[in-house]
């Protein structure tokens, strides 16, 4: 089946370079004019401009299969690559937000059973279907929004069993679903209330019963590590990954959300893949983080979240420094019911650019090509680019690419296409 995408106002995100865009390159974002794309089974096979269109028995013009969409007035962009979600939970948690809004906190709420602890309690009492069910829902109002490739955490079990039957719901939606998705196991999300005063017997679990299962059902991609005070010190950030890694399990952490306790320079020394949410930094870690990408050889991924910000009312990471620093900015939506209940992309980019002062491009880019090398899809997916799949984000007729953050939280896409099929 050849699809052609003709009269294309911009088509963006065009790149046969695939490079990770450190500093100052996050700002690059090659765009053509007045274009045109092919897809064949689901992939991106040839684009340009308008005028060098043939129509030569090879190409287009002559196949037997073929559709044509014309794109005048709209702008075509890569699909945006959430490389940081929780969406496999059983429940909402609306109640504790209106706990937040008559002042309580989130640790306050998190201390009285609430928050992770509520979500796990939920989530092992719904059985594996249902969870599919619930998931399944959110990959498809996701992938409406734009999204094509997503990063999805487990981490609400905290036991044995919840810990696995939410892995291999996300395997069996990695199975049946057309996104391209990467699983991470973050049992050590926090301490289950019967190891509140036993950290040791909690990662011992982890290690001893959670991660062999993992590893011989090749159930995860990657680990996590909730690395916070009242949560996982950067020691037991440590040894957790190690025994992660010893199964081939890469780190991707959760790091400097509420305080800095050293998760950046445990992360560092772990050459994580990412670092996320990052809204608490010091200079020192800033230094640290700029310190591992020149010397270390640290790919310097750091992945903000700012939805969990806006939603949780903390503030916001100005994403300058880390940018000066030389870092990888990727930008992902957190989706999860107790600090970002929302999946929405197109926000989190509104967002980067108003509160965390991003360049609409540098925002376009750390939620596509970066947020595929987070998740280590960027040959795949993150750009348009011969080879890869036709993932693809048709906006309404707007006058402009900075258009689309500026007009923050109206719907600017017309359709969406997901391996060559529009959803
Ligand atoms: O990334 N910070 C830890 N985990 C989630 C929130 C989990 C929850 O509150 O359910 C996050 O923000
Ligand atoms: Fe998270």
């Amino acid at each position: 089946m050849t699809t052609l995408i003709s009269n294309i106002k911009k088509l963006v995100g065009v790149r046969q370079d695939n490079k990770l865009l450190r500093g100052r390159e996050l700002a690059d974002l090659p765009i053509i004019e007045n274009a045109y794309l092919i897809i064949e089974d689901g992939v991106i096979v040839e684009y340009g401009e308008m005028q060098n269109l043939k129509s030569d028995p090879d190409n287009y013009q002559d196949r037997n299969s073929k559709s044509e969409i014309n794109g005048s007035g709209q702008f075509i962009l890569p699909c945006w690559c959430d490389s940081h979600t929780h969406l496999v939970f059983a429940a909402s948690r609306e109640e504790e937000f209106v706990d937040k809004i008559k002042g309580m906190s989130y640790a306050a709420i998190a201390a009285k059973g609430g928050g992770i602890l509520n979500s796990a309690k939920k989530l092992n009492e719904t059985s594996e279907d249902r969870l599919f069910s619930l998931a399944w829902q959110r990959l498809s109002e996701i992938s409406k929004l734009g999204t094509g490739a997503v990063e999805i955490k487990s981490g609400y079990g905290l036991t044995v069993e919840g810990e696995l039957k939410m892995l291999r719901v996300i395997k069996k939606l990695k199975e049946k679903s057309n996104l391209s998705i990467r699983s991470t196991f973050l049992g050590a999300h926090t301490y289950p209330l019967e190891y509140k005063e036993n950290h040791r017997g909690y990662c011992d679990l982890i290690i001893n019963e959670m991660l062999p299962v993992i590893a011989g059902e090749k159930l995860a991609d990657y680990i996590d590590v909730f690395c916070e005070n009242g949560f996982f010190s950067p020691a037991e950030t440590e040894t957790i990954c190690r025994a992660g890694m010893s199964y081939g399990l890469k780190p991707k952490l959760h790091v400097n959300q509420l305080n800095s306790i050293g998760g950046i320079q445990a992360g560092i020394k772990l050459k994580a893949l990412s670092l996320d949410h990052l809204e608490t930094l010091t200079d020192e870690d800033i230094a640290s983080i700029s310190r591992a990408i020149d010397r270390d050889g640290w790919t310097g991924i750091c992945t903000l979240l700012p939805t969990a910000a806006f939603f949780l009312g903390i503030p916001f990471r100005h994403a300058r420094k880390l940018i000066d620093a030389g870092c990888a900015i990727a930008l992902a939506s957190d989706y999860n019911p107790g600090s970002s209940p929302s999946g929405n992309m197109n926000l989190v980019i509104a967002m980067s650019c108003i509160q965390m002062k991003m360049l609409p491009e540098e925002a376009i880019n750390a939620a596509t090509l970066n947020g595929a090398y987070a998740m280590e899809l960027q040959s795949e997916v993150g750009s348009i680019s011969v080879g890869k799949k036709a993932n693809l984000l048709f906006t309404k007729a707007i006058p402009s690419l900075d258009y689309l953050p500026y007009s923050f939280g109206t719907n600017l896409i017309d359709k969406v296409i997901i391996n060559g099929e529009i959803i």
